[in-house]
């Protein structure tokens, strides 16, 4: 492998914008999260990586650790691309145990040299360790090529195992239609991969996208799952609102005729700043997901300070009636330092949330009868940054700027959890039914509040997070 002339590592120049709690590059540019895994006592989480400038660049593969999923240590960068196998860069995969070893599996990325950045292929690559610290890669990469059937969008593995054989997914593009699909593979060694064909495919350019990124596949309650990132879906009325978004369907993967039957697709998070998910089981069987905190094509501010985007929080996965909850991870309660309050409040007009630092606070809300109206606000001196506003069984989402509005539908207001640091808000609703995922820059000292036409008294807690 390459080695990174670390001397050319850009570094953070202004703090203003570091999150707190948050997984971050330690200087430079992140992406998807990768590689989600537990291992030897350790949660692994590997990110896409840029470490020579706050843009976007030759993709390496970043890595953290974590003994709890709240605390993490960043490690040497695990993938550095630059071999023939990933010339241009080691795009995301993901990662699997076998016996005493971590695998990964990654795309390699490749550019035919004549400066168009659309002009590109792909293949998919191993590499291994037996620490989880230090990786090498399988001399006889590539492990896949792409089919004479497929584009040159061919990247994305995510892998697991089943009844003794292992499966990966893969996001593609088909070459007759040019539309969105999901390719499964099968090995019975992580080393010889057998084509099985699309387990399913977009049914129209704007309606499911022409390119589907970022797989990742699942079982939850003994069905199965099926969460992409679709790209170029056109909005549907108050739906699919961003650029590309994540979604998934539940259903069924036959594991014989390689079809996957599910849902139509939904979206997974209702916010303007999150995609490229993964997901890790836990050792006590929990589906933990991490996502991107995305600008898609948003100004990025803190790419001034020598760094440029987040992972979400460590979000639980649960399966009812079809619909996928989210909820944050139980073990971000570690984060808690000091209750800054507890106990209903009584909401009539615009009043403050006083805590202590709001821009590293837990906020619940519980409504023991839905509310007829509930607004919760962050603001920037006179700026309003974020506001959700729940009405008519429906939760808007106004961020400042342009494209402001974003939705989901619930049925009532039961509870909010919502978690800020100080450059990112996730709010989930009714026990994760519905969630939005936010990046803002405040300039000014932040202030939280709540509003309400009608009288209503949530029970509020307040945490003043690490
Ligand atoms: C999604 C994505 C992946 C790709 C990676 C490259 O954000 O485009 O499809 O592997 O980013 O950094």
């Amino acid at each position: 492998m390459q080695k990174p002339d670390s001397s050319k590592f850009v570094h953070v120049t202004n703090q203003r914008y570091r999150q707190h709690y948050h997984i971050m590059t330690p200087g430079g540019w992140l992406n998807d999260p990768n590689g989600l895994c537990y291992f030897k006592g350790y949660y692994h989480v590997f990110y896409q990586f840029h470490p020579y400038s706050s843009q976007w660049g030759p993709m390496h593969w970043g890595h953290v650790r974590s003994h709890d999923l709240v605390h993490w240590e960043q490690l040497p960068i695990a993938l550095i691309p630059g071999d023939p196998e990933d010339s241009g860069g080691c795009f995301s995969g993901s990662a699997i145990i076998k016996g005493d070893r971590l695998y990964l599996i990654y795309t390699g990325h490749h550019y035919y040299g004549d400066g168009d950045p659309d002009h590109f292929w792909e293949n998919q690559n191993l590499a291994y360790s037996d620490d989880g610290v230090h990786f090498t890669k399988y001399q006889h990469n590539p492990i896949i090529e792409a089919p004479a059937d497929n584009t040159q969008h061919f990247r994305d593995p995510k892998v697991w195992e089943h009844d003794g054989a292992y499966y990966l997914v893969l996001g593609s593009q088909h070459q007759g239609d040019k539309l969105g699909r999901i390719l499964l593979y099968r090995s019975s060694d992580l080393l010889n991969w057998k084509p099985c064909g699309p387990i399913i495919q977009s049914q129209g350019k704007s309606t499911e996208g022409w390119m589907w990124e970022c797989p990742d596949f699942f079982s939850l309650n003994g069905q199965d799952v099926l969460v992409y990132s679709p790209m170029g879906i056109q909005p549907q009325g108050k739906r699919f609102l961003n650029l590309s978004q994540v979604c998934y369907r539940i259903g069924h993967l036959d594991y014989r005729t390689h079809h996957f039957i599910g849902t139509p697709q939904q979206e997974l998070d209702h916010g303007h700043n999150f995609y490229a998910t993964q997901s890790m089981l836990t050792p006590d069987g929990r589906r933990i997901q991490f996502g991107w905190l995305s600008p898609f094509n948003e100004k990025i501010p803190e790419q001034a300070d020598g760094w440029a985007g987040s992972l979400t929080l460590p979000r639980e996965l649960t399966l009812v009636n079809n619909i996928l909850h989210v909820r944050p991870a139980q073990e971000l309660t570690a984060l808690r330092n000091h209750t800054d309050i507890n106990g209903n409040i009584n909401v009539n007009g615009q009043q403050d949330l006083t805590v202590t630092n709001p821009q590293h606070t837990e906020l619940i809300f519980n409504f023991q009868e839905s509310p007829h109206d509930f607004t919760w606000l962050l603001n920037a001196g006179q700026e309003i940054l974020i506001k959700l506003t729940y009405q008519d069984n429906q939760l808007t989402l106004t961020r400042q700027g342009k494209d402001p509005y974003r939705y989901a539908t619930v049925k009532g207001l039961q509870d909010l959890h919502i978690f800020i640091d100080t450059s990112s808000v996730e709010i989930f609703a009714n026990d994760g039914v519905a969630v939005f995922t936010e990046r803002y820059y405040a300039n000014e000292p932040v202030k939280l509040a709540v509003a309400a036409t009608k009288e209503c008294q949530p029970a509020v807690q307040a945490y003043q997070l690490k």
